[in-house]
């Protein structure tokens, strides 16, 4: 049995095989035992794919395939009699293994994807009677004899397939067919006239081909059909009065065509007809009053046409109608009082003609659901389109388009009862009035056009309201006031447009909320202030117009704005970025004013027209924004804390030369190639206790980047410091040396470290400066010098002399490189002295690297642009320490603070303070609140400003300067202004 049935495969194998090219009597002859069916189903799923497995279940080892999917077979035969195979995904091939199927009465392959021609014997089965091969992809034309044999054809539909070429006209000799669909399909070329006499044929369907030909008169002996649909070809002439006569016809459909002439009174005659459309051919005249008989019609699509006359008041017979259509024709007069008759109207269009008069009532007491009467040319105003909204039954509208009229009056309140509506158009209209606060009522609104009109008042902020709402056109009225930030809660809004109107005040930041917003219009109003920064994050912004505003300030960046065009910003003084033309005056924009007569730390957006009375603003360079979070460079703190190690291998060795050296101080000016060379700027060098001194370790005062510094007396009692440089190995020529020296020496200020002279061997340099007893503000600030810490107006008289200090340095352009509280000595009266400055200078060049190795070793000082190569070190990068210097002293606490996890940067501290509003937390708790807030607040500002990451932002000291002197004399400083 199990060897048989092996044989059995095999051998069907081979016929599948073989009858892909061989005829199938042969097959039979060959083995009359196999069933022919199987064979033949089996032969078929050869050739096709059947990528969801379908047809698992074709198992060519059964006797019978009645059991297989999508397979009948006649009880009383025993073969199959039909083969639905509807949607079950195959492709491929039609193969002939269905010719094999001699009793199949029914086959349908609708919905699946096969390809190629079709056989031009593949209906060539006696049975057949139904054949569907619609929704696939097969082309080609249909050979002209396919039709030949067509037996008992009764339906057959070949629609949305890629067929081409003419329709055979052997499809008319199938005189038992009843069911034509050619639909969707690539046929051209006229139209066989044979089909007009099949007398038989219930329903025919052509449409969606580019057929020719004209409706023959003959049509009126195809008095069985019931549906026929010629839609969107190419059909020209008239609709002969025959059609009246196929007295069965449910539906007609003879829509986007190029039909003319006028419509033919027989059609009254077909009073079973519920669908009629015409749409789009070129129809004219009047409508025949006879349509009205057309009783049970419940859709009449007449539009766009070239219809013309009254409105033929027998359509208010048609009590069933659903759908009316007489948009874009040329209808005049007014809408026929029957129409009040529509019971069941869902949909009514009348757009697009010459109709006149008042919108009837009856249009909000039916069930409608769409309304449109958008564009019609009545000779007068008309009234007020909402003054009937008073019945009950309108709650069903969805659609309601006026717009394009001359409707006038207000928009009644009542309006919010219209709670379903989705779209409300009253644009270009001549309304006048406010919005109605009840618009907020329609929940489910989601486009509002009420664009061009006279409307005035302002946006309600009930708008919010309305959820749904996807566009708001309200472009072109009189509207006033501002944008109600309420619209937020209108999260799926796509579309605003406001342009046109009298708004005013601030664009509002709930708007970035909006993230479905596409194009925004809020072009030519008054609006005024900054765009808000969040707009930027609009992902799906294509268009937004803000010209011919008064807004100011900078344009967001990044998103939409980066490339959004001039002429969308045009029109705005006072906006700047890049595509409004103008750069900005400030990087960031959040301006910082400082009000040394106010204790409040708010910063204020808004400037004073009188600069001298109240506040003192800072010039354009200080005014910025203090908002954006300082990033602190990871490469400065690294660098700097690398560099923390001081060579102290070279420190002693320089150590050992110098003591070599040192009898020879006691001559002056002396030239000595052993003993080097010694400078004093003001008169006789005069060491009394000789170089010994200058080196011993318990007269060391301290070290730093450049070196060590000793402390000795001068002969004539008068203290000096010495400065051993530790960098000699990078210090210029003795020339190069001398030069700077010397100018160094002559930069003399009150409040800066005095140069006195210097000493220079190859090996050796040693600069001489004035002595200074008090200690540095480091010690006193975070080593508690002798126990008292420092007073407020010390610390402040400290800030002011450091700033004085620098204004001159910089005045005498050279940059001080090296700015810190440890660089900063306090004399016995508390004034401070600065000391250490341009040394930089004496290196043969100033690298970056050098620069912040050997001078900026003071953690937390260093301008932020040391670390980054292509930025120009200027004098900002001592106002950036000078920054930093005023925070330490206002905040006691240093610079960078090393906590137990944490790395606390101060300027970053007091920022945020500063925004949390509780900056005055930050001032040094050993004042215990001993210091002025008005005088804290505005310095530790400065001190903000002054640490800007953009060099261009801080002050210059000069200015800073100023500023001080105007915080700590508020009265003074009104009365100089004054
Ligand atoms: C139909 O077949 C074509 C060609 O094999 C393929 O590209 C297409 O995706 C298929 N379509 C469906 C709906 O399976
Ligand atoms: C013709 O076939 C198409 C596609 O299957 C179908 O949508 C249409 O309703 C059919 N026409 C008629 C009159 O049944
Ligand atoms: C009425 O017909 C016009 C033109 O054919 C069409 O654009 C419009 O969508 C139709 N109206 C409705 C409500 O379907």
């Amino acid at each position: 049995m199990r060897a048989f049935l092996k044989m059995k495969r095999q051998l069907i194998s081979l016929f599948a095989l073989l009858l892909a090219a061989t005829v199938p009597v042969f097959v039979r002859s060959l083995n009359p035992s196999l069933s022919d069916d199987v064979l033949g189903l089996i032969v078929f799923k050869v050739d096709i794919q059947d990528p969801k497995g379908k047809l698992v279940s074709w198992n060519e080892d059964d006797d019978s395939p009645c059991s297989w999917a999508g397979v009948k077979c006649s009880p009383k035969s025993n073969r199959v009699s039909e083969l639905n195979l509807d949607g079950f995904s195959l492709s491929g091939r039609i193969g002939r293994g269905l010719l094999q199927l001699q009793y199949l009465r029914k086959l349908s392959l609708a919905k699946n994807n096969l390809t190629g021609t079709i056989s031009p014997n593949i209906a060539r089965v006696n049975n057949l009677r139904e054949l569907d091969l619609s929704e696939n992809g097969l082309s080609g034309a249909i050979p002209e004899d396919f039709f030949r044999q067509c037996g008992s054809l009764r339906v057959i539909s070949l629609a949305k397939n890629k067929f081409s070429g003419k329709i055979p006209d052997s499809l008319s000799s199938c005189s038992t067919l009843a069911s034509i669909n050619l639909s969707s399909n690539r046929f051209s070329d006229s139209f066989p006239l044979g089909i007009w006499s099949m007398t038989g044929l219930r329903s025919l369907d052509v449409s969606d081909n580019s057929l020719e030909g004209e409706i023959p008169e003959g049509i009126k002996g195809m008095n069985n059909l019931r549906a026929i649909n010629l839609g969107k070809n190419r059909f020209s002439g008239k609709v002969p009065d025959g059609i009246g006569s196929c007295l069965l016809l449910r539906s007609i459909d003879l829509s986007e065509n190029l039909l003319s002439g006028s419509l033919p009174g027989t059609l009254g005659q077909l009073s079973l007809c519920n669908y009629l459309n015409l749409r789009k051919n070129s129809f004219s005249g009047e409508v025949p009053g006879s349509i009205g008989d057309m009783k049970s019609l419940d859709s009449l699509d007449l539009s766009a046409n070239r219809f013309s006359g009254q409105v033929p008041s027998s359509i208010g017979n048609f009590q069933w109608l659903k759908v009316l259509n007489l948009s874009a024709n040329g209808f005049t007069g007014s809408l026929p009082e029957s129409m009040v008759n529509f019971a069941n109207l869902v949909v009514l269009d009348l757009s697009q003609n010459s109709l006149e008069g008042d919108l009837p009532a009856w249009i909000f007491k039916s069930g409608l659901q769409e309304a449109s009467l958008s564009e019609n040319k009545p000779s007068e105003h008309i009234n007020n389109p909402f003054s009937s909204l008073k019945g009950s039954s309108f709650e069903k509208l969805e659609f309601l388009d006026l717009s394009h009229n001359a409707f006038s009056g207000e928009i009644a309140s009542s309006i919010g009862v219209l709670s379903s509506l989705h779209l409300l158009n009253l644009s270009r209209n001549f309304l006048i009035g406010p919005i109605p606060a009840t618009i907020g009522e329609l929940k489910v609104l989601d486009n509002l056009d009420l664009s061009e009109n006279r409307l005035n008042g302002s946006i309600p902020l009930e708008i919010g309201g309305v959820i749904s709402l996807n566009e708001l056109k309200l472009a072109k009225n009189f509207l006033s006031g501002t944008i109600p930030s309420s619209l937020e809660n209108c999260s799926s809004l796509s579309t605003l447009i406001v342009s046109h109107n009298r708004l005013s005040g601030l664009i509002p930041a709930a708007i970035a909320q909006l993230t479905n917003l596409q194009n925004v219009d809020l072009s030519f109003n008054n609006l005024s202030g900054n765009l808000p920064k969040q707009l930027a994050n609009l992902p799906h912004l294509l268009s937004f117009n803000i010209s011919h505003n008064n807004l100011q300030g900078e344009l967001p960046a990044g998103g939409f704005f980066n490339t959004i065009s001039p002429s969308s910003v045009s029109g705005n003084p006072s906006l700047c970025g890049s595509a409004a033309n103008s750069s900005c005056p400030v990087v960031l924009p959040k301006p910082i004013v400082l009000n040394p007569n106010s204790s409040s730390d708010t910063t204020s957006g808004s400037l004073p027209p009188n600069l001298g009375h109240k506040r003192i603003i800072l010039s354009i360079s200080a005014l910025i924004a203090i908002g954006a979070a300082a990033i602190i460079v990871v490469g400065v703190i690294s660098i700097t804390v690398l560099n923390l190690r001081v060579r102290s291998s070279t420190s002693r060795s320089a150590a050992a030369l110098a003591l070599s050296a040192g009898d020879d101080f006691s001559h002056s000016p002396t030239t000595d190639a052993n003993s080097g060379k010694l400078v004093m700027f003001s008169g006789e060098p005069d060491f009394s206790t000789g170089a010994h001194a200058l080196l011993n370790k318990d007269c060391e005062l301290g070290r730093g980047g450049f070196g060590a510094v000793y402390r000795t007396v001068l002969r004539d009692g008068h203290p000096v410091a010495i400065k051993k440089l530790t960098v000699s190995s990078l210090v210029k020529s003795q020339e190069d040396f001398e030069r700077e020296v010397k100018k160094l020496g002559k930069v003399r200020h009150s409040n800066l470290v005095a140069l006195e002279g210097y000493y220079w061997t190859p090996s050796l340099q040693l600069l001489i400066y004035e002595f200074v007893s008090g200690g540095s503000l480091y010690k006193h600030l975070h080593e508690g010098l002798g126990g008292n810490f420092l007073s407020w107006n010390e610390r402040f008289s400290i800030i002011l002399g450091t700033a004085k200090s620098l204004a001159y340095l910089h005045q005498s352009n050279i940059i001080h490189y090296n700015i810190k509280s440890s660089n900063v000595l306090i004399d016995s009266t508390g004034e401070p002295k600065v000391g250490d400055f341009g040394l930089a200078r004496l290196l043969p060049m100033l690298d970056r690297y050098v620069l912040s190795s050997k001078i900026q070793s003071a953690l937390g000082y260093m301008a932020p642009e040391f670390a980054c190569r292509t930025v120009k070190i200027t004098e900002k990068c001592d106002v950036y320490g000078f920054g930093v210097l005023v925070l330490e002293v206002v905040t006691g606490k240093r610079p960078v603070e090393y906590m137990e996890d944490d790395v606390v940067v101060l300027c970053d501290m007091v920022r945020g303070a500063l925004e949390e509003g509780r900056v005055e937390e930050c001032v040094d708790g050993r004042l215990q609140g001993n210091f002025p807030a008005e005088e804290a607040i505005p310095v530790m500002k400065l001190g903000l400003i002054c640490t800007s990451q953009v060099p261009s932002n801080r002050p210059d000291m000069g200015e800073v300067v100023n500023i001080l002197e105007l915080i700590r004399c508020p009265s003074e400083g009104q009365e100089e202004l004054e």
